[in-house]
């Protein structure tokens, strides 16, 4: 197996375990004094006076379940308030609505499919202009932001090419240009125990909670965190004008899987290591992309500003399509599917899965081609995650040669 070191990655953040498992979740605050916090699932709260609610009032506008997980999310992204949405892609929605018409959005160019496609077919036809840029090269940002620019989005490690960008030098050419910029960064990829965006300058950390902040892939949920208070009242205002909110029990199994979050994470970061070590000396590989691998252009990055490397891991596979597609169904272990983070082993074809939305000749030049494989790797044993890939790298190989 594969040497497995943190040596060189930012230390873990203080706290972060007794944080994850008591903020927000004081047992004083219910009468039952129950340590387990209770699912709220009333949509209204009886009023004193009319007029005059006591905390609550109607569960879109707050909900003390979502109140809970809204506090420890906060406090994982060393933020002052947190905002809990339906999806990912609700959380970007909402965070687009701070903007108006005629306002441009600089986007790095290789993001979710969803997130580009939002963009591109929904935001740009509402009147918001979105330029798509290559921001791992920090003077190509600076030269795209424009007076009327007043979003950076940037996704960092980027799916499903794995690249980084750096969060700070981002925050202060945009900030440099004008304090009003405000800099989104998905942390989707990382989760709040690798990467803390707020700490490097970013003005708001949103996730797809779906992924590993939840980790069990039973929920589909957003989450959006913020330091500047100006930002909080815009975006509680937009969370509750717009009303893409998650349901009480969604936000009670996302508060429970925040619990294993660092124990998760740092499983997911050693079996992917193995997994990369093994791909990358396999002879029916062509190259592997993981960020925690020294042969990552952008491994010293990674060490600077994360403190460990998620499950991600791409690679392209020796062959065309078919190779491909072969390798894929061979898998037993693994699931073929969309989604990540979980604790169960994925993978994905990009081109014709997730990324599909993203018009071909785009997908040409990210890199995204028939030969793309997606990885998500799980918590199961790493010596059975090993020998399922080896087995159907090897199976695709025979089957293409018939
Ligand atoms: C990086 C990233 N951001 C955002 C999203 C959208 O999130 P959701 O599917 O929860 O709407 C996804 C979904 O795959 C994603 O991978």
């Amino acid at each position: 197996m594969a040497y497995f070191t943190k040596e060189g990655f930012l230390s873990p953040f203080k706290s972060f375990a007794t944080q994850a498992v008591h903020v927000g979740q004081e047992p004083e605050q219910w009468q039952s004094l129950a340590v387990v916090p209770p699912i709220s699932l009333s949509t209204t709260f009886k009023q004193h006076e009319p007029g005059k609610p006591a905390a609550f009032e109607y569960s879109r506008s707050g909900n003390p379940t979502r109140n809970c997980l809204e506090k420890a999310v906060a406090a994982l992204d060393e933020a002052k308030y947190s905002f809990a949405f339906a999806s990912g892609l609700a959380t970007t929605m909402t965070i687009a609505h701070l903007l108006k018409c005629g306002d441009n959005i600089v986007c790095m160019n290789d993001v979710y499919g969803g997130t580009n496609r939002y963009f591109r077919e929904v935001a740009q036809t509402m009147g918001l202009t979105v330029s798509f840029v290559d921001c791992t090269n920090l003077e190509f940002l600076k030269s795209a932001i424009k007076p009327e620019t007043k979003m950076v989005w940037i996704e960092t490690p980027t799916n499903p090419m794995m690249k980084l960008v750096d969060i700070k030098g981002c925050a202060e050419i945009a900030h440099a240009k004008s304090q009003d910029v405000i800099v989104v960064v998905d942390n989707t990829f990382m989760s709040a125990y690798f990467q803390r965006p707020l700490a490097l300058g970013a003005d708001i950390c949103m996730y797809s909670a779906t992924k590993y902040m939840n980790g069990h892939s039973d929920v589909v949920m957003g989450l959006a965190s913020v330091i500047c208070s100006d930002l909080a009242e815009r975006i509680k205002f937009l969370q509750n004008a717009i009303g893409a909110v998650p349901s009480p029990f969604d936000c009670y199994l996302c508060l429970r899987g925040l619990k294993t979050l660092n124990l998760r994470m740092e499983q997911h970061f050693k079996n992917a290591m193995a997994v990369a070590s093994f791909l990358e000396a396999s002879p029916y590989v062509e190259k592997v992309i993981y960020p925690g691998l020294p042969s990552h252009p952008q491994h010293e990055l990674m060490k600077r500003q994360c403190t460990g490397c998620p499950g991600m891991i791409t690679f392209y596979v020796r062959g065309d399509l078919k190779t491909a597609e072969a390798f894929l169904k061979n898998l037993k272990v693994f699931a073929l599917a969309e989604s990540l983070g979980g604790y169960e082993s994925l993978a994905e074809h990009p081109a014709i899965m997730t990324h599909a939305s993203v018009p071909e000749e785009y997908r040409k030049v990210l890199g995204i081609s028939d030969n793309l494989i997606r990885l998500s790797i799980g918590l199961e044993d790493v010596e059975d995650i090993i020998k399922d890939l080896d087995q159907a790298l090897r199976s695709a190989k025979i089957e293409d040669r018939k």
